[in-house]
């Protein structure tokens, strides 16, 4: 049996902060194929805050423990468990929902051992953010060295990680913020993970805006996660031909294009969705690039902001997650 597990628990659909509360389960049976695994930290993703509002197409049956991905560490193994021993450190792979609490119990299949090396702060969020990030360079637009990007949203994480991503292949990238105090000091920091230009969404408005783009070529792929205008703001910085990918809606509101870019520019938006490509039966090749990637986070050549919070604060980091407090970084739940 698994120890009992204090977890984050949620029996209805609606605002996080409301409907979620912390339980202790009871022990649960570790079969013969089955690992246990402590968990060590866990990440607040939007998709997270989205699943538990019910407005996600994913939807756990509840009540359910809320999180779908982190790492943690071998407790107990099942008899015939023949892959994982005590101690290693995994991840769901693919991702699976009830992460949010202090052991989990799942097939041996469903786990990935990963390299004890990379900072747990990064293990915890290799999947879902990081690899949206590769997946999309990837496989839109044939990228080659010395194209250029632009996306909005540049400040969150996959935005992050698109940074340094495309650097790694030579690709350039215009990331787009929005307007707020410290511009100055956010635009510093995505350079120095690697951004050629950082605009705001005002400067963007601006009829001269291309003054504000530097000498790179007209970007022939966007991302978009954000929606509404701010979605235009990627669509009239592309190319001829361009394709804008839009992964999120962190505004809520619909995305805006005018029938100009359309006709004369001849774009495409297409979309993305982690979760749709991973069903793909694409396993063993997802793993192989988060292997990739957790190496590029043991190396420090994949960076990007999280604040490590005590599980037993998880009502401050859900608020933060959810921007009731300003800017914060990425919140990831220590156990
Ligand atoms: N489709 C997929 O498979 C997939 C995979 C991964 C993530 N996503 C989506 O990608 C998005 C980003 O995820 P993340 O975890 O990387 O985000 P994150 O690190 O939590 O950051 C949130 C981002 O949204 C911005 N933002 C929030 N509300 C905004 C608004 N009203 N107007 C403009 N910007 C706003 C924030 O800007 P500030 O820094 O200025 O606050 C920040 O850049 C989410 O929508 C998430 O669901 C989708």
């Amino acid at each position: 049996m698994s120890p009992p597990s204090k977890a984050i628990v949620y029996e209805n659909h609606g605002s996080p902060d409301s409907v979620t509360r912390v339980v202790m389960l009871p022990p649960v049976e570790v079969r013969e194929n089955d690992v246990c695994v402590k968990m060590i930290a866990a990440p607040i993703n939007p998709s997270d805050i989205n699943q538990i509002e019910g407005v996600y197409p994913v939807r756990p049956p509840v009540p359910a423990v809320g999180g779908i991905e982190g790492v943690g560490q071998v407790y107990t193994v099942g008899s015939m468990v023949k892959s994982l021993s005590l101690g290693d450190f995994v991840i769901p792979s693919p991702l699976s929902s009830g992460t949010w609490q202090t052991y989990v119990v799942k097939d041996e299949s469903m786990w990935h051992k990963i390299d004890k090396r990379c900072p747990i702060e990064y293990a915890a969020t290799i999947t879902v953010n990081p690899l949206s990030a590769l997946r999309m360079l990837e496989d839109f637009v044939s990228l080659k060295s010395g194209d250029s990007v632009v996306q909005n949203g540049a400040t969150s994480m996959v935005g992050q990680c698109i940074i340094q991503l495309a650097r790694l292949c030579g690709i350039r990238t215009i990331n787009i913020i929005r307007d707020r105090v410290g511009t100055d000091v956010t635009k510093e920091k995505l350079k120095a993970l690697g951004a050629d230009i950082v605009v705001s969404e005002s400067q963007l408005n601006e009829k001269n805006f291309k003054s504000h783009l530097g000498n790179l070529p007209e970007p022939v792929m966007g991302f978009n996660c954000i929606g509404g205008n701010v979605a235009s703001l990627v669509v009239k910085t592309l190319r001829e031909g361009g394709t804008m990918v839009t992964y999120g809606a962190m505004s809520k509101k619909p995305i805006t294009v005018s029938t100009t870019s359309f006709i004369f520019k001849d774009l495409s938006l297409r979309g993305f969705w982690l979760h749709r490509w991973m069903h793909l039966e694409k396993v063993k090749e997802c793993r192989k690039m988060i292997d990739y990637l957790i190496g590029l986070a043991r190396d420090g050549k994949l960076k990007y902001e999280t604040e490590l919070v005590p599980f037993e604060d998880f009502a401050t980091a859900l608020d933060k997650a959810m921007g009731k407090r300003g800017n914060h970084p990425k919140q990831v739940l220590k156990f």
